[in-house]
C-alpha cells in the first residue's frame, strides 16, 4: 500500500488555508480557530497526513508538504462551501450545540449536502489509510465520517474528537436527523469530548434515542464496544513559554504599551469574530466603567483583537455589524485626541504579535456564552511566566473547569462583569502572581502533548 499513511487526521480544514494575495499571486496562512492550535504541533511530530478542505470554493490541488505536514486536500465546491460549511455545520449545528445562543436553521439541502461532503471525506480517508492504520476524525463538521469509514474499512482504529460541547438531550432532540447523525459517531473506537458532562450528554443520548445499553464510560452498539470520554484540549505551552522569553517579543510588548499611551491598565480580548464569544458583553461592560467614570480618562485600554470569520454566514454578518457600531459609540463618547479606550482590530494576527499582545496585557478578557474550550485562555496563561496577569474567564468557557483561579464570571451579568474587571485590575501584584502561578502550573502539566497522547493512547489500547 505505497504511499498510504498508518495514521491520519481528518478535519474539515487543512491546517493551512489557500489564500490570494493582493498581487494576485497564492500563498497558504495558517488556518484560524482552536482546533489547528491543537493539533498542528501534534502532527509536526508524527509522521501522518491531514485530510482536509483548503479553505477556498473549487480548489483542486494534488497532496503536498507544508510546515513538515503531508497534506491532502479535498475540494469543495462553491455550493458545498454554502450548504455543508456554512449551512449545516455552522448555521445548524454550531448555534444547536451552543446552547442555542443564535436560532438554528434546519434546512434538508443543507443535510443533504453535509452528507454527501461527509462521504467525501470518508472515501478520501479509505483511500490513503494503510491496514491497520489510526484515523482521528475532529469535529462537528465530519460526524458522519466515523460510521461512512468504518463500512468501507472496518480494519481501521476510528477516533473522533468534538471540540465544542456536545449538547443535553433537550437540544440535540430537536434536530430532524438526530439518529443519522449520533450513528455516524458510533461508527468510531472512541468518541472525545472537552470535558465529562458532554460525554454523559452523549452516553444518555445513546440510551434515549437508540436503547443502547451502556455500563460507565462504554457504550455498547451491536457487536462493538464504544467508548466515550472526556479530554480536555490544551496549547502548546512550551513553545509559547520560549517564544515570549525571546527579547524581540519583550521589545513589541513595551512598544505595544508605549503605542498605547503606556495608560495603567492593558485589557485585552482575542477572538474569532463569533456570537459566542461574548465580546458585545465585554465591551459594554467596558463602556459602562468609563460612562460611571469607574475609569478615568487614559485610566485603560482595551484592545479587542476579533479575527474574521465564516462572513458570509448571516448571523456573523449581523455581529460584525452589531461590535462596530457599539465600538464606535463608546469611542466617540470616551476618546480624546489621538487616544481611544477601545483598539479594534478585525485582523488575523501572526504568532510573535498575539504573544507580545498577551505578554503586554494585564488583564486577559475571556467572556464566552459556551465555549468548548477556549485556547486563548490557557495560551495567555502560557505566556506570563513574570506571574504578572489577570485572566477573567467566563464560567460557560471549557476551561473554567480546569482554571478555576481566574476571575471567574457569568458573562450574561454586566454588573458582575463590571466588578469581576475591577477586581482584576486592582488586584495586589502579589495576588495576580499567586492566581497566575496555579494557573500556569495545570496548563504547563496539561499541555497539548498530553491531551494528544492521552487520546492515542486510549483510542489504540
Ligand atoms: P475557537 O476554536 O472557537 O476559534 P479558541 O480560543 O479555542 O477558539 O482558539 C482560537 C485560536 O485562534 C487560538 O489559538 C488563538 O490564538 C487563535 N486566534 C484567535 N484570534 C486570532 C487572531 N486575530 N490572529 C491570529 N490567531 C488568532
Ligand atoms: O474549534 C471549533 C472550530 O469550529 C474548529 O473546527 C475550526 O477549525 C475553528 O473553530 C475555526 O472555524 P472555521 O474553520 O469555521 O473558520
Amino acid at each position: 500500500m505505497a504511499g498510504r499513511s498508518s495514521f491520519l487526521i481528518v478535519a474539515n480544514r487543512l491546517p493551512v488555508d489557500r489564500t490570494i494575495e493582493s498581487d494576485g499571486t497564492a500563498a497558504w496562512r495558517r488556518s484560524p480557530g482552536g482546533l489547528v492550535t491543537a493539533i498542528a504541533p501534534v502532527m509536526q511530530r508524527r509522521q501522518g497526513a491531514w485530510l482536509g478542505w483548503p479553505g477556498a470554493p473549487d480548489e483542486k490541488l494534488e497532496p503536498f508538504e507544508q510546515d513538515g505536514m503531508s497534506l491532502i486536500p479535498i475540494p469543495l465546491s462553491a455550493e458545498e462551501v454554502e450548504l455543508y460549511y456554512e449551512g449545516f455545520s455552522n448555521a445548524t449545528l454550531w448555534p444547536l450545540y451552543h446552547d442555542v445562543v443564535a436560532p438554528p436553521v434546519f434546512e434538508r439541502r443543507m443535510w443533504e449536502t453535509y452528507r454527501r461532503v461527509n462521504e467525501r471525506f470518508a472515501e478520501a480517508a479509505a483511500e490513503a489509510a494503510e491496514e491497520g492504520a489510526v484515523v482521528w476524525v475532529q469535529d462537528y463538521q465530519l460526524q458522519l465520517v466515523p460510521a461512512m469509514l468504518r463500512r468501507r474499512r472496518p480494519d481501521l482504529r476510528i477516533g473522533f474528537f468534538l471540540h465544542i460541547p456536545f449538547p443535553p438531550v433537550e437540544l440535540y432532540w430537536r434536530l430532524p436527523w438526530r439518529t443519522e447523525l449520533l450513528e455516524g459517531l458510533l461508527g468510531a473506537d472512541l468518541v472525545g469530548f472537552q470535558l465529562p458532562g458532554g460525554a454523559s450528554n452523549f452516553i444518555r443520548l445513546c440510551r434515549r434515542l437508540l436503547g443502547l445499553s451502556y455500563k460507565g464510560n462504554e457504550v455498547y452498539y451491536g457487536d462493538r464496544v464504544v467508548t466515550a470520554q472526556a479530554f480536555p484540549i490544551s496549547v502548546d505551552f512550551s513553545e509559547l513559554d520560549v517564544l515570549v522569553r525571546e527579547p524581540h517579543i519583550v521589545q513589541r510588548a513595551k512598544e505595544i504599551r508605549a503605542e498605547l499611551g503606556d495608560p495603567e491598565h492593558v485589557l485585552l480580548g482575542v477572538d474569532r469574530l463569533d456570537y459566542t464569544k461574548g465580546i458585545g458583553q465585554r465591551l459594554e461592560a467596558f463602556g459602562e466603567l468609563l460612562t460611571e467614570a469607574t475609569l478615568g480618562p487614559g485610566e485603560a485600554v482595551f484592545v479587542q483583537i476579533a479575527t474574521p470569520s465564516r462572513e458570509r454566514v448571516d448571523e456573523y454578518r449581523r455581529l460584525r455589524d452589531d461590535i462596530e457600531l457599539q465600538v464606535g459609540r463608546i469611542n466617540g463618547e470616551h476618546s480624546a485626541l489621538g487616544a481611544q479606550p477601545i483598539q479594534y482590530f478585525h485582523q488575523s494576527h501572526s504568532r510573535d504579535e498575539l504573544a507580545a499582545l498577551y505578554l503586554a496585557a494585564d488583564v486577559m478578557v475571556v467572556t464566552p456564552l459556551r465555549d468548548g474550550m477556549n485556547l486563548v485562555a490557557k495560551e495567555y496563561v502560557s505566556c506570563h511566566h513574570d506571574l504578572r496577569g489577570a485572566l477573567v474567564l467566563s464560567e460557560f468557557a471549557g476551561a473554567a473547569d480546569e482554571l478555576r483561579q481566574a476571575y471567574l464570571v457569568n458573562p450574561y451579568d454586566v454588573e458582575g462583569l463590571k466588578r469581576t474587571m475591577m477586581t482584576a485590575m486592582r488586584a495586589t501584584p502579589h495576588e495576580v502572581a499567586r492566581r497566575m502561578r496555579a494557573l500556569r502550573r495545570r496548563v504547563s502539566t496539561y499541555d497539548v502533548d498530553r491531551w494528544a497522547s492521552e487520546f492515542l493512547t486510549a483510542l489504540e489500547s
